[in-house]
């Protein structure tokens, strides 16, 4: 098979698979059931909106899907790799090498330019400093704030502090 065609098949295979997903939270004695058995399937490429009424579980399983919190039972597979029973430091590795928050708050360091914002995963990843300005300038680029890079959170408009948290979420991505 040529290098094309492996890419192609690759770029059809599941990224995320949930099985028989359950998050129980302990609660005054007793538990809550926030997810009770989540199966779900996300392929390369794909988009996808999770929608459903409040309380009902979606922060739970983006929590889990984001490697920020760990199912109570039930497996969690990123890429083939069984992620539901990692531990905290192999967590945090794969948060930083596979996957892109663009949180609500944007959660940007608000001492830091745009530029030193979208460096920090970089800096996570072991790149080198010129590697991580060139790619950090790229990324700022993609989302239009060349002109703004040496800007600090509160000197930009909520838009633009938006598209910062965008180009740090995107910066490790084609690697
Ligand atoms: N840390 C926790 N301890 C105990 N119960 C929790 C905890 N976090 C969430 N819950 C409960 O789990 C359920 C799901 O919460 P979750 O935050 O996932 O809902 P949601 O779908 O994101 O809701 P919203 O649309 O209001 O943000 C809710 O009933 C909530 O009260
Ligand atoms: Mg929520």
């Amino acid at each position: 098979m040529n290098q094309a065609a492996q890419q192609e098949l690759t770029e059809t295979d599941a990224i995320i698979q949930l099985t028989g997903l359950q998050r129980r939270y302990a609660m005054g004695g007793g538990y809550i059931d926030a997810l009770r058995s989540v199966d779900l399937e996300v392929l390369a490429n794909d988009y996808l909106a999770i929608m459903g009424q409040s309380g009902s579980g979606k922060s739970t399983l983006m929590n889990i899907i984001g490697c920020l919190d760990r199912p109570t039972a039930g497996e969690y597979r990123l890429r083939d790799k069984r992620v539901s029973t990692m531990d905290d430091r192999q967590l945090a590795k794969i948060r930083n090498q596979e996957i892109g928050f663009v949180f609500q708050t944007f959660n940007l360091l608000p001492r830091m330019t745009a530029l030193a914002n979208v460096e920090v995963p970089l800096i996570y990843s072991g790149a080198k400093r010129k590697e991580r300005v060139a790619r950090a300038k790229e990324a700022l680029t993609t989302v239009g704030l060349e002109d703004r890079m040496l800007h600090r959170p509160s000197e930009m408009s909520g838009g633009e502090r938006q598209r910062v948290a965008i180009a740090r979420a995107l910066v490790l991505a084609g690697r």
